[in-house]
């Protein structure tokens, strides 16, 4: 029987807010999810907004983000745009009852975050950083054997992301307008990593190279956190890297191949006793692109009544943006529009 006081009723109704590449994305995965369906698209134009509804089968296609936003039907919103969008859509989404889920970086600094995190708490209306890597099986059957003591104590993280893309100041990785870089963009994946295994860091040291429009081109971060775990982590938009992960533990080591953030296999290298252990292979596999998992978090929190997800709580997204303000501070980096964080 459904509950007839409960906010929202299977299935929950998608809407996609942007219309880029991850957009389209997300719609492909939303085939794969239970009790969830895609039902709008707004976009700053009304072709792109068709064009995206008839690929993914969207019912309603608006030509602004308002239509979308205000449209009675639709539950939650998925957030694609730009870094530099997510503050003011997150806001425009909170203030017509909607809940969100907002593409990673959550905003672009502290403050942002913060005013994002009080505003859907006072509302107590659902919000969540659509930081996907968490909710990936074989990031979930990691967390399970490092808490059995497969590898003893975790002491240290080893983790990079890094690719070489064509250089074009006035895309988004790269126009500082658009708050490009490593660190927001990609960065971000072996912070959370880290922050996953070992919590937020204590210690923070780190360098960049800015490129010539000014954004950080690559960039390390060596995290040191309570108890003396060490991270050393890389991202790069002009150099391509492993993409992999290590995390060392005093009793042996997992690897996580290329791409770790969204990996389907693990290896555990045993080196606790004198007799030569095989290493152990574990897999995940899963079908699409594995955005489905954090798009059904959403929804199951969503259909429980649920204002936050417990697996990627705000408290860590907070945390998450602390960090890279700590480690852009080192460079004296800013963004134009992180001074907006204040709307109203
Ligand atoms: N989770 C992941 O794996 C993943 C992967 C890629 C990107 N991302 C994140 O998703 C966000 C979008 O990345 P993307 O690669 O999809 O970008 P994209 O291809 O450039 O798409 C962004 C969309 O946002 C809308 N938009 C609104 N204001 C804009 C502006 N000033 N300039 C350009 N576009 C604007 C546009 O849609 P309309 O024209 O329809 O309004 C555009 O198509 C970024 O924050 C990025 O970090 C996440």
């Amino acid at each position: 029987m459904p509950d007839p006081t409960a906010r929202y009723a299977a299935p929950i109704r998608w809407g996609i807010l942007g219309t880029g590449v991850i957009a389209a994305e997300f719609a492909k995965a939303l085939a794969l999810v239970n009790n969830g369906v895609l039902l709008g698209v707004g976009s700053r134009n009304q072709a792109s907004a068709d064009q995206f509804a008839q690929t993914y089968g969207a019912a309603h296609a608006y030509g602004n983000y308002a239509g979308l936003v205000n449209d009675p039907d639709i539950d939650v919103i998925y957030i694609a745009t730009p870094h530099t969008a997510h503050f003011a859509n997150t806001l425009l989404c909170l203030k017509a009852g909607k809940a969100v889920l907002c593409e990673k970086p959550f905003a672009l600094n502290t403050a942002q975050v913060t005013q994002m995190v009080a505003r859907a708490r006072q509302a107590e209306v659902f919000l969540m950083e659509a930081m996907w890597m968490r909710f990936i099986p074989l990031i979930a059957e990691l967390q399970k054997r490092i808490d059995a003591g497969v590898i003893g104590e975790v002491r240290m993280i080893q983790a990079d992301f890094g690719f070489r893309a064509p250089f074009d100041p006035r895309s988004r990785l790269f126009d500082p307008k658009l708050a490009g870089g490593a660190l927001l963009d990609i960065g971000i994946y072996p912070l959370a990593f880290a922050a996953l295994l070992l919590g937020e860091p204590e210690d923070i040291a780190s360098l960049a190279s800015l490129g010539t429009t000014g954004v950080d081109e690559q960039s390390g971060y060596l995290l040191r956190h309570k108890g003396g775990a060490l991270s050393v982590l890389a991202s790069a938009l002009r150099t391509q890297t492993s993409m992999s992960a290590w995390v060392y533990g005093t009793r042996g080591r997992i690897h996580l191949p290329k791409q770790f953030w969204r990996g389907q296999e693990l290896i555990i290298y045993r080196t606790d006793n004198r007799t030569k252990q095989e290493p152990e292979r574990v897999h995940k596999p899963y079908p699409g692109n594995g955005y489905q998992f954090e798009a059904q978090e959403v929804i199951d929190c969503l259909l429980a009544g649920k204002t936050e997800s417990v697996t990627m709580p705000l408290d860590e997204s907070i945390a998450l943006m602390r960090t890279m303000d700590r480690i852009r501070g080192q460079w004296n980096l800013s963004f134009p529009a992180e001074q907006i964080t204040d709307l109203n």
